[in-house]
């Protein structure tokens, strides 16, 4: 029985492939992204300095950028814009937000706290998005767990 299920999955696996899957990007996903629909969206977003923080959904999430990113991104090697801003050093002068301890610590020899920024926190938009106001594709219904158990529960 076990064998069955493995082998049509793998069939499955196997097809799968020659399979015209389009979805959301409306482009088939064996092509490159090259020629994908742009998506439209309002850039108007404030200036860094201007902007409320965005609360964080939990404890432990990456917080949002909130203000514009614009020429900031993409960031390349040698072409980090962020850092301008949020080393620790300028940060605590311009009086904003810092980047925290961990990004200083580079888990790839013995966890070894560093000055410069760990390569593995380099590109600051793996984990922080800038926002930006979109028809979406798909409802979000994400909610923090507090939230959740209150509609739920009523308490
Ligand atoms: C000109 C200075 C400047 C630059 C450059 C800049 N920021 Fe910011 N950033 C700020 C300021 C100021 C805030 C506080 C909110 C505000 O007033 O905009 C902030 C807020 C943030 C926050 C929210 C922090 C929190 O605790 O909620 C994140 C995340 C962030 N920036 C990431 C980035 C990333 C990633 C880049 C590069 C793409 C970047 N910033 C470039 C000035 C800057
Ligand atoms: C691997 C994911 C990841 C990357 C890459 C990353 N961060 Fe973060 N960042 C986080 C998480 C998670 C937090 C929140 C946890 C914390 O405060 O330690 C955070 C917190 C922050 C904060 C807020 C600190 C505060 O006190 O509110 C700032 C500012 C920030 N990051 C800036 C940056 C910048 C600039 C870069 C790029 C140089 C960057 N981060 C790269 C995950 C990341």
């Amino acid at each position: 029985m076990k064998k069955i299920v493995i082998l049509s999955s793998l069939a499955a696996l196997v097809f799968a492939g020659t399979v015209e899957v389009t979805g959301i990007r409306q482009s088939n996903l064996n092509n490159g992204s090259e020629n994908l629909k742009k998506i439209e969206y309002s850039q108007a977003l404030p200036i860094p300095g201007q902007v409320k923080l965005y609360k964080k959904s939990y404890k432990t999430a990456p917080p949002m950028i909130p203000h514009k990113v614009g020429h900031m991104v993409p960031i390349k090697v040698g072409k980090n814009e962020c850092l301008m801003c949020h080393m620790p050093l300028h940060a605590k002068k311009l009086g904003i937000p810092q980047m925290p301890e961990d990004h200083f610590v580079d888990n790839f020899d013995k966890d070894k706290k560093q000055d410069r920024v760990a390569g593995s926190r380099y590109f600051c938009t793996t984990c922080h998005a800038p926002q930006a106001n979109v028809k979406l594709a798909v409802q979000n219904h994400f909610d923090r767990v507090r939230v959740l158990r209150k509609k739920i529960y009523g308490k």
